[in-house]
């Protein structure tokens, strides 16, 4: 049995060195400030929850990522884990409560509840005339306003490591992941990537909410944020683009593995922030998949990943 089973992510920490430029990249990728204190940069989505990812003040560096859970029992259950510190007040903007614990990368994992709910905000509305319900906009217009994605919520993050059959085993026993697709290059046991979602029993969630993938650096591949639908991407991807300053990695496409439509653009430290619209979700009684590389990480259209990306982390 895991030590808690967590409900979702709930935000990823980044230290970079000047949150000015951080909050201005973030506000392109499509997220809103919810606090900025001398230090610290809390931004938020769409959806309630009060922040969904932070900017400390430093060099850059991948500091952690924070894991929800339903209430204060199973934080005490969790403080109980190898490794695990104790229940603390968390002392910033949106408050909550967490237990933190090292990573087998000494990455600080944290596990959390009552985190501040904020008022939802407002978002653009896209409504299609296609497939069967050819009349749901009829008689109106599409105009979709230009501007950033509207950044809903995140969603997964993948940390690159190596020996990641290991590596999983602990945040399986840790958090209560439960796979739902491995990929492997050549022999069947040499699973290159490994896809995790929740358990949250007869509840559908992502298809994926924590990765690990082997490779040749440790560190951070990406951060995942879902955005409100199709032209959202699309939309932000040209906002980006536009801004004329940032790097995109890969996209747009469709996954194999999750079936999100997706777009990955590097922050100004070169840490991999992805959009995505429309993933799988799955219940407990999915049963894990073993796939080739070739199958599983290639696209149902758009590019394959490349090779820059396959093997990027940033510590
Ligand atoms: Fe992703």
């Amino acid at each position: 049995m895991p030590w808690v089973k967590v409900t979702d992510i709930a935000y990823g920490r980044l230290q970079s060195p000047s949150l000015d430029q951080a909050e201005e990249f973030l506000v392109n990728f499509g997220m809103v400030r919810a606090a900025r204190t001398k230090d610290a940069l809390y931004m938020r989505g769409t959806d309630p929850q009060h922040h969904i990812h932070v900017t400390h003040l430093g060099p850059p560096k991948f500091i952690g990522l924070g894991f929800l859970v339903e209430n204060e029992d199973e934080l005490k259950r969790f403080a109980r884990a190898p490794g695990a510190g104790g229940i603390e007040s968390i002392d910033e903007p949106g408050g909550g409560r967490r237990v933190r614990i090292r990573d087998p990368h000494g990455y600080q994992m944290e596990v959390v509840c009552g985190l501040e709910a904020l008022k939802p905000l407002p978002t653009r509305r896209a409504v299609l005339n296609w497939g069967d319900e050819k009349l749901r906009r009829a008689g109106e217009l599409m105009r979709l306003p230009p501007g950033p994605s509207q950044v809903k919520r995140i969603a997964h993050a993948v940390v690159m490591t190596q020996n990641i059959g290991e590596k999983i085993k602990w945040y399986r026993e840790m958090f209560g992941f439960i796979p739902s697709d491995e990929v492997y290059v050549g022999e069947q046991h040499n699973v290159i990537a490994s896809f995790n979602r929740c358990d949250r029993g007869e509840t559908y969630v992502d298809h994926h909410v924590f990765l690990c993938i082997e490779g040749p650096n440790t560190g951070l591949n990406h951060l995942s944020f879902e955005v409100q639908s199709f032209d959202d991407v699309m939309l932000g991807h040209e906002h980006l683009r536009k801004a004329g300053k940032y790097e995109h990695v890969w996209g747009i496409g469709r996954h194999v593995l999750g079936s999100q439509i997706f777009d990955y653009w590097k922050d100004p430290w070169g840490r991999v922030h992805e959009h995505w619209t429309d993933s799988d979700v799955l219940n407990v009684h999915a049963a894990p998949n073993l796939l080739p590389a070739e199958k599983g990480l290639s696209s149902q259209w758009g590019e394959p990943a490349p090779q820059a990306f396959i093997a990027h982390a940033t510590p």
